[in-house]
């Protein structure tokens, strides 16, 4: 007596009742980077496919996700003006304040997500303010500047935050300047398990966030820690994070699934840059069927346990949703 599994996998409508993990448009929130001026759709060459944008042609990038039902979207800036500080990013006339109100005037039921870092407004490329004396990112100091930037965000009309900076105490921090600023019910999505990984590559070239010197290692997690991880996460849930992330994805399945084991709070995870332009150049290349590969990752990480999806093929994957149904 043996037991017969592939009974069900018979024909596809039996394999489709008796599948397990599913994807929808609903799963993904999609990266989208904006630069000063007008006209500007500038392709990245280690991304084919991801843009930088000004604010006319991000709108009409927006029209069309809507179109596809893709209604979640994760901002990033890249400032004409850089300086020690970041100080572009804490004006309320910030390129990316700019951008928020854009798009909620034209599509006030996109959805959207700023993350909240300095790298992309510093002239040395770190995620916050240097101690002069060591050369590192001053924690508190950062703290202090972070939360200005978050009123910044919230003021003009961002629907969640995303700290992505690995400070410590950042949940707390932020929490408190939206509760004390009058918005309390923004939520945080905490970059809560990010690593210092080379799979951001790609993502330095189109953010122009490259560290000038040193690289992320003093704030970022080191690879190779697991409970590490999982404390992460629970110190930012006990901060008071309303959603969890583990970033980057691929290489970090393992670590999605102990901390939807760990914690009860909505899980993300971001499908870096680099795991973005390795499919998208194999499949350029020939080498591999790109929309099944692609697909298949997504589902992976639905499997691992993340119920949101941060990705550069977001677009693709709802166009490909779209087509099946
Ligand atoms: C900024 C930030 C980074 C990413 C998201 N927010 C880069 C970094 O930490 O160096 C990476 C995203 C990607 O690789 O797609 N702190
Ligand atoms: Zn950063």
């Amino acid at each position: 007596m043996f037991k017969r599994f592939r009974r069900l996998r018979i024909n596809e409508t039996l394999r489709n009742l008796v599948q397990e993990t599913t994807i929808t448009a609903d799963d993904f929130i999609y990266p989208l980077f904006v630069r000063e001026g007008s006209g500007i759709k500038t392709e990245v060459s280690s991304m084919p496919g991801v843009y930088q944008m000004s604010i006319d042609e991000i709108l009409k990038e927006c029209e069309y996700l809507v179109s596809i039902n893709l209604k979640s979207i994760i901002l990033f800036a890249i400032p004409d003006v850089k300086d020690s500080v970041g100080s572009e990013c804490l004006c309320n006339e910030s390129i990316i304040s700019r951008t928020i109100k854009a798009i909620k005037e034209k599509f006030p039921q996109m959805f959207i997500v700023t993350d909240l870092c300095f790298c992309e407004y510093t002239d040395h490329g770190h995620c916050g303010i240097l101690d002069p004396k060591t050369q590192t990112v001053d924690n508190d100091k950062t703290l202090e500047i972070s939360a200005q930037q978050a009123i910044v965000h919230a003021r003009a009309g961002a629907d969640m935050i995303a700290p992505s900076g690995m400070m410590d105490g950042i949940i707390s921090t932020l929490r408190n300047a939206l509760d004390e600023n009058g918005f309390k019910n923004l939520p945080i999505m905490a970059y809560s398990t990010k690593f210092a990984s080379g799979y951001y590559g790609p993502f330095r070239d189109v953010a122009e966030s490259t560290p000038s010197f040193g690289d992320r290692r003093t704030y970022q997690m080191n690879p190779a820690n697991r409970l590490e991880a999982i404390e992460e996460s629970l110190e930012d849930e006990k901060e008071g994070a309303d959603i969890l992330m583990v970033k980057p994805a691929l290489a970090f399945l393992d670590v999605i699934r102990d901390i939807r084991n760990a914690s009860n709070l909505p899980l993300c995870v971001y499908n870096v840059s680099g795991e973005y332009a390795m499919l998208k150049h194999a499949g350029l290349a020939g080498l591999i069927d790109y929309e099944r590969v692609m697909m298949e990752t997504m589902i992976a990480f639905k499997r691992a346990g993340a119920n949101i999806i941060i990705s550069y093929h977001a677009k693709e994957v709802c166009e490909l949703l779209r087509k099946q149904n």
